[in-house]
């Protein structure tokens, strides 16, 4: 069973919530409180421990990790290129599609492709 451990201060926006397994780095998620909401970004698990729960119980985490700081809504995006893959994990972590958003202006993109935003009530 991982750990999921709290490591502030590395960027002065937010936190990133690490899950270690027998020392070794096994996923993490960002997380920023802005108000009554917080924004959940950069979630990732390493390829070996996927399919195990790690995500979910990281996502569990950084929705708990914004209810203690008095969030009551949780907003991430992802981006159109990747809907297909990951925007039934987030269905199926309670999330929704709330609209799209394009790329800022200056973006270098490969394929045309939109920001996809969702949220989930945390309370
Ligand atoms: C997306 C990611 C974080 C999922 O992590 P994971 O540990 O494999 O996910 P879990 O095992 O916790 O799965 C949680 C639930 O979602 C489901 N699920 C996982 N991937 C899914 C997918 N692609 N489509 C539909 N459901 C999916 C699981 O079946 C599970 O459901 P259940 O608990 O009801 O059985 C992982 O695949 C990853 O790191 N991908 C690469 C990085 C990435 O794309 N990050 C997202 C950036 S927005």
């Amino acid at each position: 069973m991982s750990t999921i451990w709290e490591c502030g201060l590395y960027m002065s926006s937010g936190t990133f919530l690490v899950a270690e397994d027998s020392g070794a780095l096994v996923g993490c998620v960002y997380i920023e409180t802005r108000g009554n909401r917080s924004y959940l970004g950069l979630l990732s698990v390493q390829p070996e421990s996927q399919g195990a729960g790690l995500g979910r119980r990281l996502v569990a985490a950084a929705e708990n990790f914004g209810r203690e700081s008095g969030s009551q809504i949780m907003d991430l995006r992802i981006i159109s290129a990747r809907q297909e893959q990951l925007s039934p994990f987030y269905q199926r972590l309670g999330y929704c599609l709330i609209r799209t958003e394009p790329f800022p202006a200056n973006s270098v993109i490969k394929i045309p492709s939109h920001f996809i935003l969702l949220s989930k009530s945390l309370i």
